[in-house]
């Protein structure tokens, strides 16, 4: 427990790297005569989280006892639970420059200033493994497997020092920190919060698990990831607009918050699951929604390997709890939303629409059944194609 009374975060304290205003002007002007390390768009969405804490107890990229330890073990080497490396890698060339012991100026696409490390440790990146152990496959039509390949051979890692998390942010008014979504569940006395990853519009299965979860709960932590998505996934901003308007229809003020979760999508299946729930707790939140194929893609991963996997973690260790879903889908027959656990009708008495089907349905201006998507939010989505086809 916390100072709140609230879950304490993964490690015990929540992390906060930014540096304070006289000592960012230092760095500042430090910063004009350092080496330059320009990160991707990973490298970006972490480093913001570690940043703001979300990531605690990490301080920074991880060395390599880190990395091998979590791709081995899902565990930091104090023990903690941990399911993905938290990388910082760079080309040949920036690694030459990089001396450790001495500070690099880590800067965004567009070559601003975003933070001052100090390198302790360049590390090879073993890709190969990273592959094998965190995405289970090094097969590079995974996205995520894409971008892990695509990144430097070396590693830096060291303490950080945070000018600004991001520059340009979006969706500013709904990138609460976890000290503000703490604060705020405090203020609301919620004592649980559940917490929903998503990437998607919410559909109707979605917005059924999260009322489930809700029933159970004090309060419902709606959680996008705005980072870094794949191609082909909706973007942010047009889910940002979905998620405004079944809110404001379809849930209750009073117990759901919605706040953006500024990480980079892996696709990683099981081993995103566990980091993602560990994302949250840092947040504030008890529980995690793990539904089917939890940040899975294409068929790397089996309908419930994210949620089998909290079974190699220790439940005290890890501290938030699992909510398992099972497949849900419209059930005709009971003209309700439902489960393989919770009806016993046919194939044909359940409405199942794959993503290419509805992508096809919004393509061509038309709204998918009411049992899967509002058809508020269906109209979002056929008015966003007509822009992009
Ligand atoms: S994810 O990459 O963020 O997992 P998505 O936004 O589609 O993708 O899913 C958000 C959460 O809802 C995940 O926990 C996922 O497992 C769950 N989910 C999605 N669709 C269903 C469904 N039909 N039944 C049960 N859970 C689902």
């Amino acid at each position: 427990m916390s100072a709140h009374g609230l879950i304490a975060p993964h490690g015990g304290k929540l992390v906060n790297l930014v540096a304070e205003p006289a000592r960012a002007a230092t760095l500042k002007e430090q910063a004009a005569k350092l080496v330059r390390v320009a990160l991707g768009e990973r490298e970006q969405c972490d480093l913001e989280l570690l940043s703001i804490g979300a990531l605690s107890p990490l301080t920074g990229f991880m060395g390599s006892a880190e990395f091998h330890s979590v791709c081995d073990h899902m565990k930091l080497p104090n023990g903690l639970p941990w399911s993905v490396p938290i990388l910082c890698p760079v080309d040949d060339a920036t690694a030459q420059r990089a001396a450790v012991g001495q500070p690099v100026a880590l800067v965004d696409d567009q070559d601003r200033l975003l933070a001052v490390m100090t390198v302790a440790e360049k590390h090879p990146h073993d890709k190969r493994k990273e592959a094998e152990q965190v995405f289970r496959t090094t097969d590079i039509a995974h996205p995520g497997v894409a971008v892990t390949m695509s990144q430097g051979d070396t590693c830096l890692a060291g303490p950080l020092e945070v000018i600004a998390p991001r520059h340009d942010p979006q969706f500013p008014d709904y990138r609460l920190t976890p000290a503000q979504t703490r604060a705020l569940f405090h203020e609301r006395g919620w004592q649980t919060v559940v917490a929903f990853q998503t990437r998607n519009p919410i559909h109707r299965a979605h917005e059924y698990i999260t009322k489930c979860a809700l029933e159970i709960c004090d309060g419902l932590l709606i959680h996008p990831l705005v980072g870094q998505t794949q191609k082909g996934d909706i973007p942010a901003d047009v889910r940002m607009k979905c998620y405004h308007v079944l809110l404001a229809h379809y849930y209750n003020a009073r117990n759901t918050l919605m706040s953006v979760l500024p990480a980079a999508m892996r696709y990683a299946g099981p081993r995103e699951a566990i980091l993602h729930a560990i994302l949250r707790k840092n947040y504030g939140c008890t529980h995690f929604i793990v539904g089917r194929d939890h940040a899975g893609v294409g068929n790397y991963y089996g309908t419930y390997d994210a949620q089998r996997i909290f079974d190699e973690v220790d439940p005290a260790a890890l501290g938030i709890t699992p909510l398992k879903f099972e497949h849900t889908f419209w059930c005709r027959k009971s003209g309700a939303m439902a489960s393989d656990k919770t009806t016993n009708s046919t194939k044909e008495e359940r409405v199942f629409l794959s993503g290419t089907a509805v992508r096809d349905m919004l393509a061509r201006g038309e709204r998918p059944p009411v049992e899967f998507t509002r058809p508020e939010i269906a109209d979002i989505l056929i008015a966003s194609m007509r822009k992009n086809p």
